[in-house]
């Protein structure tokens, strides 16, 4: 599966959605369904590092618990902004040209979008992004793909809400792109105008076709879609203080949306949350949002073992 009849890896390195077809999908989601309960040593003697210059829980845990339940090592920085020579001056291309010589694979999350294909033209091991400032976050994209089929028993059709901070927010704009390689997936856009999706996404889902609609309001579509799509407003990428006021808390998600929502729809959030998403919302079974944090180790299992066995 991970050799091409040329002898090369399907994958070199994990940059952007739009390095993933719908047969390489297909194969990933049934590996990471296969290797969800395994613990063996077939990673064994692979180091991954994790380099991230922004905060992380889920992302760099789940990573660090895919590479140990396959018996690979880790080693990282979780503040690398402060915690290695970037304070001293070291520029992202030296730092990772270093780190190619101590790991086989490189995890890194950086603050600026276009770091991780950046890393990636300097780097001799695979670099997976694991989120590049407001650019993409393709591994979120993949368990939240993942967790769709699994929690709706198809991606073919699904009608999804994106919501919340669609400007900066990179894994909605990462799982719209994946999304648009499902025949029939409708897309609403659920954002105030100030962090509405951005044109280079919508460009690329007018080139396949996908029907999608621009919203406000949530109320306005929440009991026509299979699943909500809710996202944090990236209060740290704001440079207007006033634009930040206006995003913020625009769309929320409580017991009122959820008596609105048909009874076999999902709720999904990347996490962290802040106030989008009331904890009213965590008993309700249609709440996806912690088996879909759970589903992040399967999935980044499977994409080890692609990158590295
Ligand atoms: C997200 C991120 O870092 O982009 N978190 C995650 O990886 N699960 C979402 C966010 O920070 O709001």
């Amino acid at each position: 599966m991970t050799v091409t009849a040329v002898g090369r890896r399907v994958l070199e390195h994990v940059i952007s959605s739009e390095q993933f077809g719908r047969e390489l999908l297909d194969s990933l989601f049934a590996r990471a369904a296969d290797l969800q309960d395994v613990r063996d040593e077939r990673l064994k003697g692979r180091i991954m590092a994790t380099l991230f210059y922004e905060p992380s829980t889920r992302t760099r845990l789940s990573f660090e618990s895919a590479m140990l339940r396959l018996g690979g090592s880790v080693l990282g920085t979780e503040a690398a902004r402060t915690f290695s020579s970037a304070i001293k001056g070291e520029t992202l291309e030296d730092t990772i040209r270093m780190v190619s010589t101590y790991a086989d694979v490189i995890v890194l999350r950086h603050d600026e979008m276009g770091a991780a294909a950046r890393a990636a033209r300097v780097a001799s091991v695979p670099v997976i992004n694991a989120g590049d400032g407001p650019g993409e976050h393709p591994t979120q994209a993949l368990l939240d793909l993942f967790t769709i089929e699994r929690e709706l028993g198809r991606v073919d059709g699904v009608r999804v809400a994106l919501c919340g901070d669609l400007r900066f927010g990179r894994t909605a704009r990462s799982l719209a792109l994946l999304l648009s390689l499902y025949p029939d997936v409708r897309l609403v856009f659920v954002a105030p105008d100030v962090v509405q999706v951005g044109g280079d996404i919508l460009a690329r889902l007018d080139e396949r076709g996908i029907r999608y609609t621009l919203a406000s309001q949530l109320d306005d579509v929440v009991s026509q879609v299979d699943v909500v799509y809710q996202t944090r407003v990236q209060k740290e990428r704001f440079t207007d203080p006033h634009e930040f006021e206006q995003a913020r808390s625009a769309i929320r998600i409580d017991a009122t949306v959820m008596r609105r929502l048909d009874p076999r729809a999902i709720v999904m959030h990347p996490l962290p949350r802040v106030d989008e998403l009331a904890t009213e919302v965590d008993s309700d079974p249609r709440a996806a949002y912690f088996r879909q944090a759970a589903n992040g180790v399967a999935i980044r299992m499977a994409l080890l073992e692609l990158l590295l066995a």
